[in-house]
């Protein structure tokens, strides 16, 4: 049984849908990205997940359970979402309030409590901030503040709508292994993105364009495909643009794809 499934799913804010009869599911400990240009549904996706926005034409599964305004409380409590934008996400007075108040309402014992803001904190790199309003914070620290957050919930499936945007190369650095950890532990998770680098490391990569799911396949297919990437106006990492050329030339050899694909994760 996948973790979620969509079936037809329509919404539109207005006239034309931001979601356009989309079908799709992810496994269970699947880690997924998805690319598409500005526009193209991925966010609005994201919050008919969470049923922060509800779906005005097909059915959306969580776990085996249709999403609806019985099961949405349930369905939330497995999913944690890290918004692009950092603000209005805070509620607590300080950074370490505020971590604390999703575990709170989760009934997360005192001491449990703090061992997660302690081990969250850092592995985000703000256990010296937790004593800070939240409001006195840059954009990447509230983002890294937002993370924190989100994980010590522990959920099950983890969004991440361009959760990096606002990072240093040195806190993406430190997402990205924060993903690779949350998916050895078994999370899933679905990762919006315009960084073509982040989605390398992914198990899926799934195309967006208009409301619609342009493709799915592996990284290694979808981030060679020029003409696919165009349309979701996103950029060829150097290495594909390279393996293309080669093989143009009828000149890649499975050792410089090997190589190539290996150089794009150091880029
Ligand atoms: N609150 C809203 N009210 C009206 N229209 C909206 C609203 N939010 C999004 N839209 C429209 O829905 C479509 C999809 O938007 P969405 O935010 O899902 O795109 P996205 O793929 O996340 O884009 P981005 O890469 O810019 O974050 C767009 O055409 C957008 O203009
Ligand atoms: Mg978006």
């Amino acid at each position: 049984m996948p973790l979620i499934e969509l079936q037809d799913v329509s919404f539109s804010y207005g006239k034309t849908p931001a979601i356009d009869q989309l079908s799709l599911t992810v496994e269970a400990g699947e880690w997924v990205t998805i690319v598409g240009p500005n526009g193209s549904g991925k966010s609005t996706l994201a919050k008919l997940l969470i049923g922060l926005l509800k779906t005005q034409q097909g059915t959306i599964q969580v776990a085996g359970e249709t999403l609806d305004e019985t099961t949405v409380q349930g369905i939330r409590e497995k999913i944690g979402i890290i918004f692009q934008n950092p603000d209005n996400q805070f509620v607590g007075v300080t950074v370490k309030d505020d971590i604390a108040f999703g575990l709170e309402n989760l009934s997360v014992p005192y001491e449990e409590m703090l061992k997660r803001i302690d081990h969250y904190s850092k592995a985000v790199g703000m256990d010296a901030y937790l004593d800070k309003e939240p409001s006195q914070l840059s954009g990447g620290q509230k983002q890294r503040v937002a993370i924190a957050g989100t994980l010590a919930m522990k959920p099950e499936l983890i969004i991440f709508d361009e959760a990096t945007s606002m990072l240093d190369p040195t806190g993406r650095q430190a997402m990205l292994e924060i993903m690779h950890a949350l998916k050895a532990s078994g999370k899933t998770i679905l990762s919006i993105t315009h960084d073509l680098k982040e989605a390398l490391p992914a198990d899926r990569v799934l195309v967006m364009h208009e409301g619609r799911l342009l493709k799915s396949g592996t990284p290694r297919d979808i981030l060679r495909d020029e003409p696919l990437l165009k349309k979701a106006r996103l950029t060829l990492l150097e290495p594909f643009k390279y393996m293309n050329q080669l093989a143009k030339k009828k000149q890649l050899t499975d050792e410089w794809e090997a190589l190539l694909w290996q150089s794009a994760f150091t880029l």
